[in-house]
């Protein structure tokens, strides 16, 4: 915390706990409710998508209540990095660093893709130039390298920013509820479980890793459907976690971030549920497996006008996910870098925004190039395995940091320890092992590219290593 104020690597303190539910909100809100709702209603739990939700909530609420914990007691730039690095040590802080990648930069390419097709959907744009089936896609790299400028420009512009678009937002779910209660048949919500059915003829690596080692026969629907589609609409919440990265920016950091994670994913667990309830009230889940699933249902009801209104809504509200997707990972990057785990040059401070800039630059680029080529679907899924380990990461922490440090101020307590960090470890791992066999594999290749890396550079660069090293060092005898 005391290299935090060191000149030229310090961030302007300037955000309230208003703007950080508000910021939370506004990466939470996204391709998740947008799109993966009505898929995994489609294809994995029907009706009881509901219960998906639910779920998912919990086992976030059950992080949320850790990263609370810990964001008040290190309130500093980088999240679980941050706060593995506190107490974990350096190894588990860089892996949890380069696992935040997944989250944050995989995760801002991801959701500009689906930002990019519901452009295209918007406009009628030809689909080479955007959407699903461009390659490049330059919707998607166009809005990726807009949102950089906003994010070098400043935290309080991008709040701004954030801002407006998250009251666009949450004005359009509002409405998919409140408008979409009128449309709803209670028909559709029989049956409300879809019986379980075998899902043998899928290719290779899709099936739940869980289901694999049990051996059950990969399956849709019934009561593992619901927990399958959990893991997937568990994208939905991402971002409650991200309120932490800007810890060091809040004015009041021990109040004010505890209440923007807890906030932010309140409000957003009620609105799920709602969206959810009502979707798949007003038609078949079987017709719902779309890129605009929540269009789609009013087109069905033959409320066309309101399908629009919600597609522009989404375009508005996909942006500001992305947007603060950037900022975190530019401020996790930035905090490695402070640290001496990645090249310090990364840690500059931008003299006039306060802003890591260097960072910032590095990050849009990379996500640019992500951006134009990946695929969004299945890579979903990969930055939700992220997200879930470093949930594991930063519940276990909770744990280690009261015995360690029982001393330290802490600004919010999570209830139970060690009981309630422990059913989050269990529950996160739990989702985990419902994601595909082909996401874990994924994830391991990523782990195994930060191993090498680790012991190549970071291990002997870091700050703490030199500082050691120089302290044992002998003394030059003065002349
Ligand atoms: N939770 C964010 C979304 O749904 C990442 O897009």
């Amino acid at each position: 915390m005391r290299d935090t104020d060191a000149p030229g690597q310090k961030l302007h303190k300037n955000l309230s706990a208003f703007d950080l539910t508000v910021f939370g909100v506004g990466v939470i809100i996204g391709t998740g409710i947008f799109v993966l709702t009505g898929q995994q209603a489609a294809r994995n739990a029907g009706p009881a998508i509901v219960l998906s939700f639910a779920l998912a909530g919990v086992v976030c609420a059950l992080a949320a209540l850790c990263y609370a914990e810990f964001a008040s007691t290190v309130p500093v730039a980088g999240s679980a990095y941050t706060f593995s690095y506190a107490t974990l040590g350096q190894f588990v802080a860089w892996i949890i660093g380069w696992d935040l990648c997944l989250e944050l930069a995989l995760g801002a390419a991801v959701v500009s893709r689906g930002w990019s097709a519901y452009l295209q959907e918007l406009f009628d744009l030809p689909s080479w130039l955007a959407g699903d089936k461009a390659r490049p896609d330059f919707g998607a790299a166009f809005i990726v390298v807009a949102l950089t400028i906003v994010a070098i420009l400043g935290a309080k512009l991008s709040g701004r920013v954030t801002g407006a678009l998250v009251i666009i937002k949450v004005a359009v779910v509002l409405f998919v509820i409140g408008l979409g209660l009128f449309f709803v048949k209670a028909a559709n919500y029989t049956p409300f479980i879809p019986p379980a059915q075998s899902a043998a003829k899928e290719s290779g690596g899709s099936a739940p890793l869980l289901q694999v080692l049990a051996g059950i026969t990969p399956q849709h629907f019934g009561w593992f459907g619901i927990v399958a589609a959990a893991s997937i609409v568990f994208f939905a919440y991402i971002g409650f976690d991200v309120v932490a990265t800007t810890a060091e920016e809040t004015r009041r950091p021990q109040r004010d971030v505890p209440m923007g994670i807890i906030g932010s994913l309140i409000i957003c667990a009620v609105l799920y549920m709602g969206v959810a309830a009502v979707v798949t009230g007003m038609a078949h889940y079987g017709d719902l497996d779309t890129a605009a699933p929540l269009a789609k249902a009013f087109d069905l009801a033959g409320q066309g006008w309101a399908a629009h209104l919600i597609s522009l809504g989404a375009v508005c509200g996909i942006t500001s996910v992305i947007l603060v997707l950037l900022l975190g990972q530019a401020r996790v990057s930035f905090a490695m870098a402070r640290d001496g785990l990645l090249p310090p040059v990364l840690s500059k401070v931008h003299p006039r925004y306060g802003t890591p800039w260097v960072m910032s630059t590095i990050t849009g680029a990379i996500v640019m190039v992500l951006a134009a080529f990946v695929p969004l679907s299945e890579l979903s899924e990969l930055t939700s395995i992220g997200t879930l380990f470093a949930f594991v990461v930063v519940s276990m922490g909770v744990v280690v940091l009261r015995r360690t440090r029982p001393d330290l101020p802490r600004g919010f307590k999570a209830p139970l320890v060690p009981w309630l960090p422990a059913v989050s470890v269990l529950a996160s791992v739990w989702l985990m092992l419902n994601l595909p066999v082909i996401t874990w594999v994924r994830f391991l290749v990523w782990m195994v590219i930060g191993l090498v890396l680790y012991f190549g550079y970071g291990m002997r660069r870091a700050k703490l290593s030199v500082e050691r090293q120089e302290a044992s060092a002998p003394t030059a005898p003065s002349t």
